[in-house]
């Protein structure tokens, strides 16, 4: 498997140029799947064996250059263990640490486990009931959420419980979103859900309340915040459009779309293509918008650029 690259371009009024970063996977093998990211934190997997299936996890702040691997999570070495894996990465307020969730289909149940950045170790949590259809858990207002079969599922990560969001109504089946990457999108700190038409994509926003219970949805808690019109030549097909920023005068959104990002402008619903300079050929598969921050990734991080020939690592802690 190849190994991939990571661009970041800066994002002010527009967008800057982009430039590499240190993937620091890159020289292992069946490397640097993105997992989730938070705060600028990225989690990044590796299928470390196949059956059973192994993954290796390393938790990475590409802007202070550090990164974490975490120790393999226990489940992971049931022996008959060939299904899937969902992964989050999100930040709990209440006690100023970063979690790692996975959710694995293990021996016909889906087995929930959190990593504490702080506590430094894997804990079981209750069992998921339904199965889970999105690989990436999407972090918005201390929450990770998952399609699954007939519902979204968020996960408190102050309390370590889920709770259920009902589906919009009638945007079919929940399997329509099989394995999508970015059926839940988050914009802005929310959480929203793309609906698609033949000539439009509507943006619904989802208002819950994780803060005291272990998660409040109603009924009704899907709200209509933006539509995005004439989309004829915008490749939509593959993955649902994605909203990565307003405009500073929030007059326009910058989308992602298969082709790479462009302005829309929300009053005379015009689209423009933006051209990142720095960046290579090639499309780029994954776009996602973080700040650039200085959170650490917590006790025996290494340097992503240790492999550098030459290079000497001494930011080491
Ligand atoms: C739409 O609005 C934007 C921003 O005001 C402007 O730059 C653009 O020229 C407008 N396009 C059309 C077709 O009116
Ligand atoms: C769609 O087509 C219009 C007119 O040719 C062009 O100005 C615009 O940049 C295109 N939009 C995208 C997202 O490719």
């Amino acid at each position: 498997m190849d190994s991939t690259d990571f661009y970041a371009a800066d994002f002010e009024d527009d967008l800057k140029a982009a430039f590499l970063l240190n993937n620091p996977l890159k020289s292992q093998h069946g490397g640097d799947l993105v997992c989730g990211s938070c705060n600028g934190l990225t989690l990044l997997g590796m299928i470390i064996n196949l059956t059973p299936l192994i993954m290796g996890l390393v938790i990475w702040n590409p802007f202070t250059r550090r990164y974490k691997k975490l120790p393999v999570c226990p489940v992971q070495t049931f022996p008959s263990y060939r299904g899937f894996m969902c992964f989050g990465l999100g930040y709990d307020s209440a006690h100023d640490d970063y979690k790692v969730v996975m959710i694995s289909k293990a021996d016909d149940s889906n087995q929930v486990w959190v990593f504490g950045l702080k506590s430094d170790f894997w804990r079981r949590s209750r069992d998921l009931e339904d199965e889970v259809t999105t690989s990436v858990g999407r972090f918005a207002n201390g929450a990770l959420y998952w399609i699954c079969k007939s519902k979204c599922v968020g996960f408190n990560l102050k309390k370590e419980v889920f709770f259920d969001i009902p589906l919009l109504s009638d945007c079919g089946p929940a399997s329509l979103f099989f394995n999508s990457f970015d059926a839940l999108v988050v914009f802005g700190g929310n959480l929203f859900f793309p609906k698609l038409h033949d000539k439009t994509i509507e943006f619904y926003l989802v208002v819950s309340d994780v803060s005291d219970k272990g998660g409040e949805v109603v009924e009704g808690s899907w709200r209509k915040e933006f539509t995005v019109e004439n989309v004829e030549n915008i490749s939509h097909d593959v993955f649902p459009l994605l909203p990565l920023a307003y405009s500073k005068d929030g007059g326009s959104i910058l989308l992602l779309d298969s082709s790479g990002v462009f302005w829309y402008n929300l009053e005379n619903k015009t689209n423009q293509r933006v051209i990142i300079a720095g960046l290579p050929d090639v499309p780029c598969s994954r776009y996602s918008v973080c700040w650039e921050s200085l959170v650490s990734v917590g006790k025996d991080s290494a340097f992503d650029g240790a492999a550098e020939e030459g290079r000497i690592d001494d930011l080491e802690e």
